[in-house]
């Protein structure tokens, strides 16, 4: 899959820009804060269907502006014909997300039709960084390839929220109902058993990409495994190969309502949901050791970097053709080692790069093609 072209209007500094894309190497190049991120940000916007930046969608209209509007096409190897997707972001009222023309009802709609890797900095954190970090790389990941996923994200996240609530508000000395507690406990314990079971599944096919990805890197003396830290009881193996399971196992689920019913006092005294999926982890040990505690700032970085390719070529494998890899920055914060094996890892693949300073790197690639960004506007070069 590659984006073929994407055109931007009224979004963050570029009031009109398109650009066509060529299937290998896109460097966007200019100074600092001229508008090459949001440009993969956008490009971005239609695998996600939001932000990578984690702001709302209104702070991503332009300036003055009533709405932003987005459009991409792209397309599938082999196939003769472009998708075309859009989006229109517009100040008031809800966005309106396109595929060919047709209205869809939301990104559950749109899960698949665009698959892209995002790497920036702050993915070079992955294995030092907070818990949030890694949760986030996994539901990213799997919500790419299962409009199912986004649902139960989805459902997880807005009754956690309204949980969460509730216990202070039952703090603060509301009488809050039994039955209120349960329908929470049902609805996170379904959603969440779910959710577990695919990053679960998903780690398990992490580990041997990034194993590979990691010995390549370095000299292959320390093997990393990874694992999926449930705060539940371990999610069972979905059948051999698969990641996506039609329903959540109903042990893990019964046992997750359970959990949800067990303490409440002492959650209301927390103000917070002290059990579930939002409080798991994705562990990573190098011979044993945990890796954020035992590696290297070097081996942490090359971690990291694989899991990254590890995410591609699980996206390539479930989803069915390559994503398209866009990196944000990462080749100043690189070593010429690890730029190296980046850049020959993608080989052929799709990538968009930012870089204010592409001539100390780029030296030796061919066929690149460059777009040279200049306050909101794009010229090809
Ligand atoms: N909604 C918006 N309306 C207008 N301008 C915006 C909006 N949101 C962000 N900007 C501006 O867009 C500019 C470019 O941001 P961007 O992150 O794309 O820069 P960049 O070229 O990637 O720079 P750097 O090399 O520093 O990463 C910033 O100066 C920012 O103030
Ligand atoms: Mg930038």
């Amino acid at each position: 899959m590659y984006a073929v072209s994407l055109s931007l209007e009224n979004y963050r500094n570029l009031p009109d820009a398109s650009l066509t894309l060529s299937p290998g190497i896109n460097v966007l190049w200019g100074d600092n804060a001229q508008g090459k991120s949001n440009i993969l940000e956008g490009l971005y916007y239609f695998a996600r269907g939001r932000s990578f930046r984690g702001v709302p969608d209104r702070l991503l209209i332009r300036t003055g502006c009533e709405f932003a509007s987005l459009r991409l096409s792209c397309r599938r190897e082999g196939d003769t014909h472009d998708t075309e997707l859009g989006a229109v972001i517009p100040q008031h009222g809800r966005k309106r997300l396109t595929r060919g023309g047709a209205p869809l009802s939301g990104m559950r709609e749109m899960v698949g039709a665009f698959r892209a890797v995002l790497f920036c900095p702050e993915h070079l954190t992955l294995i030092s960084g907070s818990p949030a970090l890694r949760r986030s790389f996994l539901d990213i990941a799997a919500a790419q390839l299962s409009p199912q996923y986004v649902a139960a994200l989805s459902v997880y996240t807005r009754a956690l929220a309204e949980r969460n609530a509730l216990l202070r508000q039952a703090a603060e000395g509301e009488n809050v109902g039994s039955d209120q507690w349960e329908v929470y406990a049902e609805q996170l314990a379904r959603s969440g058993a779910y959710l577990a079971q695919v990053r679960s599944a998903y780690v398990r096919r992490l580990e041997g990409h990034v194993a590979s990805c990691f010995a390549d890197m370095t000299d292959g003396r320390e093997k990393p495994t990874l694992r999926y830290q449930c705060t539940a009881q371990t999610p069972q193996d979905p059948q051999e190969g698969e990641l996506f399971t039609p329903a959540p196992d109903e042990a893990l689920r019964a046992s997750m309502a359970a959990a949800l019913t067990s303490d409440i006092p002492r959650e209301i005294r927390a103000g917070t949901t002290l059990f579930g999926v939002h409080r798991d982890d994705l562990t990573i040990e190098l011979n044993g050791e945990a890796a954020k505690l035992y590696a290297s700032q070097g081996q942490t970085r090359s971690l990291a970097l694989a899991m990254k390719l590890a995410e591609g070529a699980i996206s390539r494998d479930i989803g069915g053709g390559e994503p398209v890899y866009l990196l944000d920055d990462v080749f100043s914060e690189l070593d010429a080692a690890r730029r190296e094996y980046l850049l020959s890892a993608l080989g052929d693949r799709q990538v968009v790069i930012t870089s204010c300073e592409p001539e100390t790197w780029i030296s030796g690639v061919s066929g690149v093609a460059w777009f040279r960004v200049r306050n909101g506007t794009v010229e090809t070069r």
